[in-house]
């Protein structure tokens, strides 16, 4: 940062400089703070150039303890949806199908994919971290999908632990994916590197919770820095453009 733009004129700091000091602390500051540059969504989407309406449904079940998005995350998401039109989808993680659901209203025609546990899934030999286990007791597979879930397009649900399901028998490639299953190192490492090879060219994966609560996220998504990962300013969520 060069403080030298701040001249003094007369005893007084002057303003002049003030505008490139601030364009070089905010390049600073959103440089690397977890790890991975911090991009704004205004600046990957052109939003000038659309017009579209995105739908943001808020329900009463709502987003317990932060396991699904934040208004925030939501608007990413949907704005996403609306530029990006992925014919299909991809998620890891259903839990009570919000994000589901947010995704499915905000496309039309499109084919969204579900990955979550079997209802009956028994935690025993399960390797998470604590956070995941807690999420477990939570889910309401009565939610999955659900006849309010509205939408113009397709939802499918799918059982199976990500670790051991094979996602070539859906016989699809996605241009989203949203991994939001397991929080471990192992698991999002196993569910990246799953999807990777079924991404359509421009897709685009995102996962949830790069953030302070979940090390192990941020761990293994750092290590995708080099292949253009970016972690999105104001929001939990880390995407990479394939
Ligand atoms: C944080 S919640 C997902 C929230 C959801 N994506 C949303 O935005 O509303 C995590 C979900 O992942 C599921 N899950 C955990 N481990 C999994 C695994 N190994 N395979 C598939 N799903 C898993 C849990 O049952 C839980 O419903």
């Amino acid at each position: 940062m060069n403080l030298s733009r701040l001249t003094k004129v007369k005893g007084y700091v002057s303003t002049d400089g003030l505008v490139e000091v601030l364009k070089d602390l905010k390049y600073l500051l959103r440089r690397g703070f977890l790890g991975l540059p911090r991009i704004e969504v205004l600046e990957l989407l052109d939003l000038e150039a659309n017009n579209f309406e995105i739908k943001i449904p808020n329900y009463k079940h709502g987003s317990t303890r932060n396991a699904s998005l934040s208004i925030n995350e939501k608007v990413v998401i949907a704005t996403i949806c609306n530029l990006l039109k992925p014919k299909t989808v991809i998620e890891i993680g259903t839990f009570r199908g919000e994000t589901t659901d947010l995704i499915a209203r905000n496309l039309v025609d499109s084919d969204i994919y579900t990955l979550d546990l079997p209802p009956n899934f028994s935690s025993h030999n399960y390797r998470a971290v604590p956070d995941d286990l807690e999420v477990l007791t939570l889910r309401r597979h009565d939610l999955y999908i659900h006849p309010s879930y509205v939408t113009n397009s397709r939802i499918h649900q799918i059982y199976g632990d990500s670790a051991k399901f094979d996602f070539e028998l859906l016989n699809k490639t996605f241009s989203l994916a949203f991994i939001d299953g397991a929080h471990s190192y192992e698991y999002v490492k196993n569910d990246t590197e799953k999807l990777l090879p079924l991404m359509e060219l421009g897709g685009w994966l995102i996962w949830d919770d790069y953030s302070f609560n979940f090390p192990e996220v941020i761990d293994y998504v750092n290590t995708l820095r080099h292949k253009g990962a970016f972690h999105i300013y104001g929001t939990r969520l880390a995407a990479m453009r394939v």
